[in-house]
């Protein structure tokens, strides 16, 4: 496994795989790993000849009031699972490399990032879609892995890179999930023993939602209301929103058509930190 932090280095690497055959697939994150991130490098491992992993917490995703300076860091235990899953090189530059001084460059989807998490985090979506494309030119690969976990992100990508023509194939992983049904997350950590206890619900009212969209129920406001009233029995949770959106357009719909897809997507806070999670129902 070869630790690289410079771009330039890591590009030469890349193009130089790619011209004795190879083929690469990477996994951007923010590290922390858990078992969520190892899936999609299995994932990755599986479908590529050489797997890129990088680690950068990214400041531009962040807005003041967040996580950054907090934002969970342990490279040891990264470097360990990553070895575990035969990763070829991470790739974990430095702020100062990403983002030198006079940095002045973004890429913004519109539309989609208008509501949910762009709704609630403004100026996220532009920092997460200027790091990826920015990661994409660093590591050139021909497949890039995102989780389910965050649909939106994943669906905003997806759109970057079929509107900008980018030669990369996004891949879906599945969302990996704690026991009790909690979305796995390097936020997890920050939660008391009572609030992880509580957290569970928030995975146990998609389900419901779910649940009742097998069951035939159209409406998308009486899905919604049924999510809210479970999660509302729990006192130490606030919720942000629960939306019911088509999913590839990531609009909010009124009712839903058969033969469609959408994404009940929430999030909320348990405590003080602030956690996501969704599923997608076809009707
Ligand atoms: P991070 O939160 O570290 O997540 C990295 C990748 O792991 C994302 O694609 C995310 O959807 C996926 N992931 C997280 N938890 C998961 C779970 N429980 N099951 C499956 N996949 C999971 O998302 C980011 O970092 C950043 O926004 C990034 C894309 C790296 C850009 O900075």
């Amino acid at each position: 496994m070869i630790e690289i932090v410079e771009p330039e280095i890591m590009r030469d690497k890349s193009i130089m795989e790619k011209k004795s055959g190879k083929r690469v697939g990477v996994v951007p994150t923010m590290g922390y790993l858990h078992e969520g991130h190892g899936a999609l490098l299995h994932e990755a491992r599986k479908e590529n000849d050489i797997v890129i992993l990088t680690i950068f917490v990214n400041p531009a995703q962040f807005g003041p009031d967040e996580d950054f300076q907090r934002y969970p860091r342990d490279m040891e235990r990264d470097r360990k699972i990553a070895a575990g899953e035969r990763v070829d090189y991470i790739f974990y530059p430095s702020v100062d490399t990403m983002y030198p001084e006079n940095f002045s460059t973004y890429v913004s989807v519109e539309n989609m990032t208008d509501l949910l998490e762009g709704e609630y985090r403004p100026g996220h979506f532009r920092g997460v879609t200027t790091v990826v494309m920015k990661l994409f030119q660093i590591t050139q690969p021909d497949n890039a892995y995102f989780g389910q976990k965050d649909a939106q992100q994943l669906m905003v990508i997806t759109k970057m890179v079929r509107d900008l023509c980018i030669p990369v194939t996004i891949r879906r992983v599945e969302t990996v999930r704690e026991h009790d049904g909690l979305a796995m997350s390097s936020r997890n950590v920050y939660l008391s023993p009572k609030e992880r206890k509580d957290a569970a619900v928030l995975f146990k009212s998609l389900q419901t939602g779910k649940d009742l969209v097998q069951d035939g129920e159209t409406s998308t406001e009486i899905i919604i209301r049924r999510i809210i009233d479970i999660i509302t029995a729990i006192d130490t949770i606030r919720i942000d929103y629960v939306e019911i959106v088509d999913l590839h357009t990531f609009k909010k719909v009124n009712r839903l058509e058969s033969g469609r897809e959408y994404c009940i997507a929430l999030a909320a806070r348990v405590g003080k930190t602030r956690l996501i999670d969704n599923v997608f129902v076809s009707s």
